[in-house]
């Protein structure tokens, strides 16, 4: 029996992180910059608004170098009822990584989540569907062409439990693989440099669903789109079995492209009816983020593309929405480190 690629590669990165650290639990009274102990990129997405703040313009500038746009470079915020464009808001975030020196990621072009009236109400007479397409990714691309490094070209675009792909407005007006690769042929005539990424959740929850992420991209590959980095959002909780996530990126890794831990938080307020006090909640948060800096650490350097949290500070997690009370992030609200940035800065050595 030959073993595969992915398996013979998967299996050597899934043993070689087994071993477990102390996790001390009190908040550290200093640590260095999050961005100045990785041996990658470090990132946050971040919000033109909250840029105009001082503090957390300082904190994003000392931690990290590099942003993705929460959500003012998607279709929602882009895209008029009209059809027109609007830039505004992601410019700013593209002025402010400029003028601090910090890498711009963008994020996201095709979504099945966001079908803007711009669309969704196209005189298609006048103007096809796939040429209204075509035209919303090469100009959002183009546009940024030069300083974004990577983008989201496909986001989530595999169903809750693996089963298949995400129906669409774009795969029923494109076709289920077609539309992917045609966004992603797209993002590559607009820019020849950037990254292009398909980026999913839940992989090291749902060994289904990564596999079936898996197979999408070797589809992607084979039907000669220019997919050339896999991102794994990596929001998960303080339950997460120990393992799964070494687990998950040693199986993404088997293809071989540059990975990017896209969007990581760890809900404890997700969690709470699963542990026993509030201590053992954080010290679950603490040891995931400490596995997701080792087992992301021991990914070849080529790999290695960036590692970036969904937030800095507590009080900026889009959680908060669901639960004013919860503390995913390494920041608590005054922008000061955790015991779970320690942990992850301890998961890096
Ligand atoms: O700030 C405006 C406010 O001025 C306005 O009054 C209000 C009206 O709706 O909208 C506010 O913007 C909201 C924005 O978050 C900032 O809070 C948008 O409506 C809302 O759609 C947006 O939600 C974002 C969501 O993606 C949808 O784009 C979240 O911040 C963002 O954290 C979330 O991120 C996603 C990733 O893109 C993909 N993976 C999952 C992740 C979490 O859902």
């Amino acid at each position: 029996m030959t073993l595969s690629r992915r398996a013979v590669l998967g299996a050597g990165l899934a043993l070689s992180a087994c071993d477990h650290r102390e996790l001390s639990l009190t908040a550290p009274s200093h640590l260095p910059p999050l961005k100045d102990v990785a041996q990658f990129p470090v990132g946050t997405c971040v919000r033109s608004d909250f840029l105009a703040d001082p503090a957390y313009a300082a904190l994003v500038e000392a931690q990290v170098s590099q942003v993705t746009p929460e959500w003012e470079m998607k279709m929602e915020y882009i895209v008029g009822d009209d059809g027109a464009f609007r830039f505004d808001a992601p410019d700013k975030i593209a002025a402010f990584a400029k003028a601090k020196g910090i890498r711009l990621f963008g994020h996201t072009l095709v979504w099945y989540i966001q079908k803007p009236k711009g669309f969704l109400n196209l005189d298609e007479a006048k103007t096809p569907f796939a040429t209204a397409y075509r035209n919303y990714i090469t100009t959002v691309v183009g546009r940024y062409r030069g300083q974004v490094v990577g983008w989201d070209v496909v986001n989530e675009a595999v169903a809750d439990e693996g089963d298949g792909w995400r129906d669409s407005l774009w795969s029923q007006k494109l076709g289920k693989l077609e539309h992917m690769t045609l966004a992603f042929h797209h993002a590559r005539e607009a820019d020849p440099d950037a990254v292009l990424f398909l980026n999913d959740f839940y992989l090291e929850l749902k060994p289904k669903k990564r596999a079936e992420f898996l197979r999408l991209a070797e589809a992607l590959l084979k039907a000669g789109a220019p997919l050339t980095g896999l991102g794994t959002q990596t929001h998960c909780g303080p339950e997460l079995p120990p393992g799964a996530i070494k687990a998950a990126l040693a199986d993404i890794a088997s293809l071989g492209l540059p990975i990017h831990i896209s969007e990581m938080d760890v809900s404890p307020a997700r969690a709470r009816g699963l542990f026993k006090s509030r201590a053992e909640l954080e010290a679950g948060q603490a040891r995931v983020y400490a596995e997701a800096a080792e087992a992301f650490s021991q990914l070849p350097a080529r790999q290695r593309f960036a590692f970036t949290h969904w937030g800095l500070r507590d009080k900026d997690s889009w959680l908060k929405h669901e639960d004013p009370t919860d503390t995913p992030l390494m920041f608590d609200d005054q922008g000061r480190p955790k015991a779970c940035a320690a942990a992850w800065e301890r998961g890096l050595r």
